[in-house]
């Protein structure tokens, strides 16, 4: 028995390593969190050159470089040289991994069971991204794959953040051999709860800290979207797109529309709302594909999620002293960040985010990198 699973593990391992084999890993460290974990920074490179640092403070994206139409390499993601940055209270999530729960929940509360839990209100009079101290404020523990993946895994106790049951998450980041950033989420749990995860990468195809990103082009296979209130918590409604600037479904500027007077985009100070995805069953999709004319780079992403949160950096204020001295003013990233709908908990509507013991969570987002000449 002992012979046959190693020779098993040994043919998965050289299987593995032939289809990854060129995607090279190395580790360095970060720095350390106040109360003096280590944090560990890893280089994904791929075949093609194109380069992902990931932290394993927030299992954040710290960097990503990929080329434009001219093979000038440029870093499109925003980030911090060191933990110090990601530590920062006022740091907006920066690349990082989001749970237990992405984007609001209302009132910070929800029933689930027959019991209201409560959670912290750390936006208003809801919860964003988790609480206090989400995914994104935690040391993840990594785990180098033979095939040239990241593994990070959290595990977050029984009624941490007010969410119910220990939640076992496990996030692993592929760069592949096609350009894609893969990110692979999982979660267990050993009681009845709720889970939502997302990456909270900022992006500009020009190069982070390279302008704004009103004049990328972005077409989102979405022809619906969840209005919200003044506290960004969907009303409830699913509301089509069409005639209104949230039309995305052919290539738009994104900047064309931003400041109309609408009355979402201006409860939103911009776009900063849950798209619905079209789509046609389960399994991976298309959801939005973003480009940049001046150096011709385009991303495109992939989900099995059924929404994705289009942020157009409206909180970004110019004031956090980001990696190689840049600063990030209003609108110079966008995010997309797919998802299930904010405040599902207590939407009996919306598509479920509950998970009970003996499911497993699982979902696969990829971001695509090209260009267009
Ligand atoms: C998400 C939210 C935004 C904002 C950012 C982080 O995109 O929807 O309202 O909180 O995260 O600043």
């Amino acid at each position: 028995m002992i012979e046959l699973s190693s020779v098993a593990a040994a043919f998965l391992i050289l299987g593995a390593a032939t289809v990854h084999a060129a995607t090279k890993v190395s580790k360095a460290d970060f720095g350390k969190t106040p109360d003096g974990a280590a944090v560990e920074i890893f280089t994904l490179t791929n075949e093609h050159g194109l380069e992902a640092r990931i932290c394993t403070y927030g299992g954040a994206v710290v960097s990503l470089k990929t080329p434009d139409k001219n093979g000038q390499m440029a870093d499109i993601v925003q980030g911090f040289d060191s933990v110090d940055g990601y530590l920062n209270p006022k740091e907006p999530y920066f690349g990082a991994l989001i749970g237990r729960y992405g984007n609001r929940i209302g009132h910070a509360q929800f029933t689930l069971d027959g019991k209201v839990y409560h959670l912290p209100a750390n936006d208003g009079a809801n919860t964003l991204h988790g609480g206090d101290k989400g995914f994104d404020k935690v040391v993840w523990t990594p785990r180098q794959l033979p095939d040239g993946g990241l593994e990070l895994t959290y595990i977050s106790k029984d009624g941490d953040e007010g969410f119910p049951g220990t939640l076992k998450a496990v996030v692993v980041y592929h760069l592949t051999s096609a350009n894609e950033l893969k990110i692979d989420y999982t979660a267990t749990t050993d009681k009845d709860t709720v889970v939502n995860l997302t990456n909270h990468s900022y992006w500009n195809l020009k190069g982070a800290g390279n302008g704004l990103i009103l004049d990328h082009i972005l077409t989102l296979h979405a022809s619906k979207f969840t209005p919200v209130d003044s506290g960004l918590i969907p009303t409830g409604e699913l509301k089509p797109v069409a005639g209104t600037p949230f039309d995305f479904t052919k290539p738009t500027a994104i900047g064309g529309r931003i400041d109309q007077n609408d009355e979402q985009l201006k409860l939103g100070h911009g776009y900063d709302h849950n798209f619905v995805i079209d789509r046609t069953g389960s399994g991976m999709t298309l959801c939005a594909r973003v480009e940049e004319s001046t150096t011709g780079r385009v991303m495109e992403v992939e989900t099995t999620e059924p929404a994705v949160q289009f942020y157009t950096g409206n909180f970004l204020d110019g004031t956090l002293k980001a990696k190689g001295g840049h600063v990030y003013p209003f609108r110079a990233a966008l995010c997309l960040e797919t998802q299930h709908y904010p405040d599902s908990p207590n939407h009996p509507s919306f598509p479920t985010t509950e998970l009970k013991p003996g499911q497993t969570y699982k979902t696969t987002t990829l971001y695509r990198f090209s260009v267009k000449k």
